[in-house]
């Protein structure tokens, strides 16, 4: 499937759950995202059904993230339902490792290829004030149980954030000496950011025509003024492993998604920048993402969404939806237009599927 702009889609993630057992600061509030009811997420029989439409439609590379995926009741026998269809090629999953521990080999035996790791510090203490809840100690060991499993790459997804992990960084890219870790930093996104506080001439807060509205206030998360002054770029996380360990030499790894991938001389792993924001990856997007709630979203950074659920609760099967995916795709956004103001508001990253 080749969309308006000649981008190949073929990769749909897919979040399982909007629940999780972490609270990190700029993803959801510390009571919780207003988590959808059970009425409101696909049933297993509605998510199979919307899988394999969008095998149907061409999709081969499938991502299961959350919220947490491993929380998600139902995630061995989706990973099994997804390998039973030749088509598919790939997939992986995305999760905060907290129970990964003990359920990487069960993972791998159900299918799942490779599997992405979040952890923004690797300081116990620190982790509470940034993931708030949970236990790094035993993220750590989901990673080193991922690596015995034989999941292949093993990613580590870390958001650095000035004045909170970015004396890390250099920790983070040692791992990659020592292990066949691949490390990827992660920019700030401006995903439904917490807008209370915020005056409407700030330049990042404008949406296409005009305001947002504040009506979306949620304390205990990082409110877009803070997140803004936490920012950091690539370049100076770049800058500041390079003064530790030289220049970093140009690298690739199969399955490589949108970040520029370098190594350290003589490591196992690579490093990664994700710079949605500061580096246009759009021209390069392959994916669209499907909501718990059964929405179909064709960029991450826009809001637009098509509503599955309603047409499954009205009796649409297979075809239908497969059709829904193409349909999607002729008006998935050329890219985002944040630089524009344009601010996606609507959900927050665990109810959109990270
Ligand atoms: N900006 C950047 N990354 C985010 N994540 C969640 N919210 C944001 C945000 N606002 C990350 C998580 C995880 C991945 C799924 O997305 O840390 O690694
Ligand atoms: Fe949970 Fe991931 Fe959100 Fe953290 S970023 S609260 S781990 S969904």
């Amino acid at each position: 499937m080749v969309d308006r702009f000649g981008r190949e889609i073929n990769y749909l993630r897919v979040s399982l759950t909007d629940h999780c057992n972490f609270r990190c600061i700029y993803c959801m509030p510390e009571d919780g995202a207003g988590f959808c009811s059970k009425e409101d997420t696909l049933s297993f029989d509605e998510l199979r059904v919307v899988l394999e439409a969008a095998v149907t439609a061409g999709f081969t590379k499938f991502r299961l993230t959350g919220g947490e995926p491993l929380l998600a009741p139902r995630l061995l026998e989706t990973i099994s339902f997804l390998r039973g269809f030749k088509e598919v090629q790939d997939i992986s999953l995305t999760t905060n490792g907290h129970l990964l521990a003990e359920k990487a080999q069960s993972l791998k035996k159900a299918g799942v290829n490779r599997i992405n790791v979040s952890l923004d510090t690797l300081k116990p203490d620190r982790f509470q004030t940034i993931a708030r809840r949970g236990d790094s100690t035993l993220v750590w060991k989901g990673i080193e149980a991922s690596l015995g499993a034989g999941l292949d790459p093993v990613k580590i997804n870390c958001v650095a954030m000035k004045g909170i992990n970015d004396d890390e960084v250099v920790d983070f890219a040692r791992l990659t000496l020592a292990h066949p870790l691949h490390v990827r930093f992660i920019e700030l996104m401006p995903i439904a950011w917490n807008q209370d506080g915020v005056t409407f001439d700030d330049p990042l807060l404008k949406t296409g025509n005009g305001l947002i509205s504040i009506s979306r206030n949620k304390p205990g998360m990082l409110s877009a003024v803070e997140m803004k002054k936490l920012s950091i770029t690539a370049a100076e996380i770049q800058q500041r492993i390079e003064d530790a360990f030289g220049p970093l030499l140009p690298a690739s790894i199969p399955t490589n998604g949108p970040a520029r991938t370098w190594q350290i001389a003589g490591s196992q792993g690579t490093i990664g920048f994700i710079s949605q924001i500061s580096n246009d990856l759009c021209a390069d997007c392959n994916r669209l993402r499907l909501t718990t709630d059964g929405f179909l979203r064709p960029c991450l950074m826009s809001d637009g969404e098509a509503d599955l659920r309603s047409m499954l609760r009205q009796g649409a099967g297979v075809r239908d939806i497969a059709e829904s995916f193409r349909d999607v795709i002729s008006v998935k956004p050329e890219r985002h237009y944040l630089a524009e103001g344009q601010l996606p508001v609507t959900r927050t990253m665990s109810q959109i599927g990270g």
